[in-house]
């Protein structure tokens, strides 16, 4: 059975395409039935309408606080009875009861090596450090801010001269190439959040993710 997936977008949704394009495939396990943005104009809404996919727009500007706009997008994913909700570059802080209510069903891509820059402009503070190593994570979203077990990292060198736009390609690739991959892991159901880890075939995986070395 194919697991429904929403995703929610705040963005170009360059993500969002990898996974409608993984889903595609005829093995694939799983199906985007909904993409939700905080953003009316986000190009990411064009992706899924091409797709045929129902789509959401929720602007959290006709909200009085966090709090009403959550509860809000909890009924819209609701909805779309969701397996899976994958947030795709959606660039909002969220608040405890919504994180409560998808527990264990919510997953995250940052732009960096989690636990290393949390938060926003995640490149350029990777090249102001000097770091020769940069990255992406995937991971399971708890009410710490970009602070959930990680499932799976991708690295990618920083050269000399790097700029921030140049950091940025280099990760949205590797991006691409691993959301897919943990969204399949979980649609297969060999992936879950159990307490504080992420757990992989009945194993625990370290901190840094799968891909540990
Ligand atoms: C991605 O690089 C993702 O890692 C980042 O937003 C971008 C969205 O790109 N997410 C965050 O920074 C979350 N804190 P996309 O719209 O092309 O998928």
């Amino acid at each position: 059975m194919s697991s429904k997936i929403v995703v929610l977008i705040s963005g170009s949704g360059t993500n969002l395409q990898a996974i409608i394009d993984a889903c595609i495939e005829a093995d694939y396990p799983g199906e985007v039935v909904g993409v939700v943005s905080n953003k009316v104009d986000a190009y990411g809404l064009t992706r899924a309408k091409d797709a045929e996919i129902a789509t959401v727009a929720l602007s959290h500007k006709d909200f009085a606080s966090r709090e009403d706009y959550d509860q809000a997008l909890i009924k819209e994913i609701d909805n779309f009875d969701a397996d899976l909700i994958v947030l795709a570059g959606f660039m909002r802080i969220l608040t405890p009861s919504f994180v409560q209510h998808f527990q264990g069903k919510l997953l995250n891509i940052h732009p960096s090596l989690l636990p290393k820059y949390q938060g926003l402009n995640t490149h350029q503070r990777a090249i102001d450090a000097g770091d020769e190593v940069h990255g992406v994570s995937v991971h399971f979203v708890t009410e710490e801010l970009d602070g959930g077990p990680v499932i799976l990292q991708a690295k990618v060198p920083v050269f000399e001269g790097d700029k921030a736009d140049d950091l940025a390609a280099r990760v949205h690739e590797q991006e691409h190439r691993i959301y897919p991959l943990v969204v399949k892991w979980f649609a297969e159901q060999r992936l879950s959040m159990q307490g504080d880890y992420a757990v992989l075939d009945g194993n625990k995986l370290p901190t840094s993710g799968y891909a540990n070395d």
